[in-house]
């Protein structure tokens, strides 16, 4: 099947899903069935801080292919490292150029199902796993939220809670894991106007907040696909860099090229290829920014 064959399928299956796509495709893979553990609500620490505690199933993770802290997987693990190098030199300054939000990684691809949480957990985890510094995992992609059940974990509070009830600050939602030094930030609870959200005022501040008072915590976003919405566009001007997935031998290179325009003003992007035959994850990874490793 060519590559205009496929997008067009990808197109027809996507508004056979009900969903709207401005001139182009999207089809939202199957959600892995997720045996779903309980978020135990937990005393709050001495130190004041509000931040549940939550315990990944570490097992069923490695057994679905994603990368665990005690059973490294060799190839993943080592292809993760080759991933976020360049984005913790960032983060440290370590070039010529300083990356402004060098901390807010946005993970977003074209389309949806080109592998954009299966990055985003196994970039956050690999971060988590050598560094000394925190990771936040958010789900921002609040249309199509898979982070908690990826990780077989129920819906929480989280981003469109705060988002929408001023009563709530980023504490209220924050769920601290048994992976070390990895914490969550659920999509939460299901808004028609979810990907709205995204682009609003309280996004802004929530993100400057994010970039300035948790400077030293690595935040990775889930984000939604690039092409079916402004909103995720908006966001991406928000990030210090952003990782654009690409699906091997699917996505039409007329869409990356599209996703890069639409990425131009972002002072990092990273290109990654997905679910190649030659190698699971980053077996291409393109760099266009300040800051080559
Ligand atoms: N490199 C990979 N190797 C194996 N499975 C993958 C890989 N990338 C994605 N997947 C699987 O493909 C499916 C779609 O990926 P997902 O991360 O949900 O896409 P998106 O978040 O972009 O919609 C998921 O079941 C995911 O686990
Ligand atoms: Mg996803």
């Amino acid at each position: 099947m060519s590559i205009i064959e496929q997008a067009a399928r990808r197109l027809e299956e996507l508004r056979r899903a009900g969903i709207e796509v401005p001139s182009i495709d999207v089809a939202h893979a199957p959600e892995q069935a997720s045996a779903i553990a309980t978020v135990a609500p937990v005393a709050r620490a001495p130190s004041g801080s509000k931040s549940k505690a939550t315990e990944i199933d570490l097992e069923r993770l490695g057994a679905m292919g994603y990368l665990t802290p005690d059973r490294a997987r060799a190839k993943l693990a080592e292809e993760f490292r080759i991933v976020k190098r360049p984005l913790l030199k960032n983060m440290r300054g370590g070039g010529d150029t300083p990356v402004e939000r060098a901390n807010l990684i946005m993970v977003t691809s074209s389309l949806p199902g080109e592998g954009k949480t299966f990055v985003s957990v196994n970039l956050a985890i690999s971060m988590a796993m050598e560094l000394d510094k925190h990771v936040l995992l958010v789900d921002a992609d609040v249309a199509r939220p898979s982070v908690m059940s990826r990780l077989g974990l129920e819906p929480s509070k989280g981003l469109l809670d705060i988002l929408t009830d001023p009563s709530l600050e980023l504490a209220d939602a924050l769920l601290r894991t048994n992976i070390d030094k990895l914490t969550l930030l659920p999509a939460g609870a299901p808004n028609r106007r979810a990907t709205e959200v995204l682009a609003s005022d309280g996004m802004n501040s929530l993100l400057d907040d994010m970039a300035t008072r948790y400077s030293d915590r690595i935040v990775v976003f889930d984000a939604p696909p690039l092409l079916p919405s402004t909103e995720s566009r908006v966001l991406a001007t928000h990030m210090g860099q952003v990782i654009l997935v690409v699906e091997a031998e699917k996505t039409p290179q007329k869409l990356v090229a599209q996703s890069l325009a639409a990425l131009e003003a972002c002072p990092v992007v990273m290109t990654m290829l997905n679910k190649s035959t030659a190698s699971e994850v980053g077996s291409y990874y393109g760099y266009y920014g300040p800051l080559p490793d």
